[in-house]
């Protein structure tokens, strides 16, 4: 990497920093990166261990202050593909910059990662989807967040206006439908939608997501996407539906009723993301 560049950034120096730290601790190299949302947040039982990486142990790493949400990377073998997992994800509703959200994204980028597959519990929106669907994200709105790319270009990292046309991968897209087919695992698919939070959307906020296009509300994803996307890596998503979005259904909200949705899904959640690592590796990364 240009070492001017990197000096003058003060993004660029936290994410080498963390780089050198990490490495430090592993050398690992990952073909593809899986961030677990709720439902999956015990996946990494499913690999074959290689290393952990604790949030807390990276220097400059933006760690959760919230009891209960550390978080770790996790290294090691899904068949025999090479992947890093993100145990927990920063969220900006935690107050950090954009900038720190995505630092995790492009770190594993820098450790080997071409391709990115992206994991959340999102609300429906669209009608057609219930709870416990799993949705493949064929497109987003990220414009009610700010953009992880606001501020000086890293040009090391990409350029400085990304094209966003096909931010999910219609290669690995296929697959994944393939996969769920196989699975017999029922796929829908729509455009995911990510709002601030942490509080949930009104229902007048939830029908402006609508007539906007979306079919699903979380608070992550779309930033996330977009810097790896920013970074040419290949990128991917599932939310899994946990709920209805305020004003679609009649019940209000609880994290409650979100978390319980996530663990009652979580083992076809599971399958599915298995069975598609392998069929993305095989001949693609
Ligand atoms: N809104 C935003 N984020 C969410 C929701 C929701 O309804 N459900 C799970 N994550």
């Amino acid at each position: 990497m240009n070492e001017t560049n990197f000096q003058e950034n003060v993004v660029a120096q936290k994410l080498h920093q963390c780089y050198t730290c990490v490495r430090q601790r592993t050398d690992f190299v990952p073909k593809l990166a899986l961030v677990l949302g709720s439902g999956l947040g015990d996946y990494a039982n499913n690999m074959k261990l290689e290393a952990e990486v604790d949030y807390h142990s990276i220097a400059g790493f933006p760690v959760s202050t919230v009891a209960g949400h550390e978080g770790r990377f996790v290294f090691g073998y899904i068949a025999d593909v090479p992947i890093v997992c993100m145990q927990g994800r920063v969220h900006y509703y935690e107050g950090y910059d954009m900038a720190d959200v995505v630092l995790p994204i492009r770190l594993m980028k820098l450790l080997g990662a071409n391709a990115l597959l992206l994991t959340n519990a999102a609300g429906g929106i669209s009608e057609t989807l219930r709870p416990g669907d799993l949705m493949l994200i064929k497109d987003q709105i990220s414009s009610f967040v700010p953009s992880p790319l606001i501020g000086a270009n890293i040009d090391e990292l990409g350029e400085r206006f990304p094209d966003m046309t096909g931010i999910y991968d219609q290669e690995i897209n296929r697959r994944i439908e393939i996969t769920a087919t196989s699975l017999e695992i029922e796929l829908r698919h729509g455009v995911y939608i990510q709002m601030q939070g942490p509080n949930y959307e009104s229902p007048a906020e939830i029908a402006m997501c609508r007539a906007l296009g979306a079919d699903a509300v979380g608070m992550s994803t779309a930033c996330e996407a977009i810097a790896a996307r920013h970074m040419g890596m290949k990128v991917a998503g599932i939310s899994l539906i946990t709920n209805m979005a305020a004003g679609i259904s009649k019940e209000p909200l609880s994290h409650k009723e979100v978390q319980q949705n996530a663990d009652a899904a979580s083992l076809k959640f599971r399958r599915l993301i298995s069975r598609s690592i392998v069929n993305i590796a095989s001949g693609l990364l």
